[in-house]
């Protein structure tokens, strides 16, 4: 199994340690959206596309190259994300439309909290100190094993 995570992580390196923690356990090539190539996407048997939330929605930079790449009909993908305010389904709303408009099947969410010091909440140490942790990790580990068991149900359980 081919698996590809494309993720950004500008604020506090928050999303990359997910990226990472999910990497693992998948096997997972990662990239950042400038280095991925459309044409290459094709070989790939899942794609996972995250970032810490800005305004509300993903990296405008992951949601640019969704909206550049070809139609991808049926091919897999999951999308995560960190957030100061974890609300996945208002957060990952604008990159959840745009992969379905692209025909990609969307076979999991994952978002856990980020520490958090944008504006104003600098001047109290931010929120969410220490987040992601070892906690929220292994959530996001259980999530990648369980895209594993989902895309090779015949397998046994690892
Ligand atoms: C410019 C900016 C805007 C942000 N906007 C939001 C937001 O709208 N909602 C939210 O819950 N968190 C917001 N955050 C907090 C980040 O989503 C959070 O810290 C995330 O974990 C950052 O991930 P990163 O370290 O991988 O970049 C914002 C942070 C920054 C720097």
């Amino acid at each position: 199994m081919k698996v590809l995570i494309v993720y950004l992580s500008i604020h506090h390196g928050n999303t990359k340690k997910v990226a990472k923690a999910m990497g693992e356990v998948l096997n997972a090539e990662l990239a950042k959206p400038w280095a991925v190539n459309p044409e290459e996407l094709e070989k790939y048997d899942l794609i996972g596309f995250g970032s810490g939330i800005y305004w509300w929605r993903h990296h405008w930079a992951l949601l640019k190259l969704v909206e550049d790449l070809p139609r991808m009909e049926g091919k897999k993908a999951f999308i995560f994300s960190t957030a100061g305010m974890n609300i996945p389904w208002y957060n990952h709303r604008a990159l959840r439309r745009e992969l379905k408009e692209k025909g990609f099947q969307i076979v999991g969410e994952f978002s856990c909290r980020g520490w958090d010091t944008n504006g104003w909440l600098a001047k109290i140490g931010g929120i969410n100190k220490g987040h992601p942790n070892e906690k929220d990790l292994e959530r996001a580990r259980r999530f990648a094993k369980e895209l594993k068991r989902n895309l090779h149900p015949f397998h046994p359980k690892s």
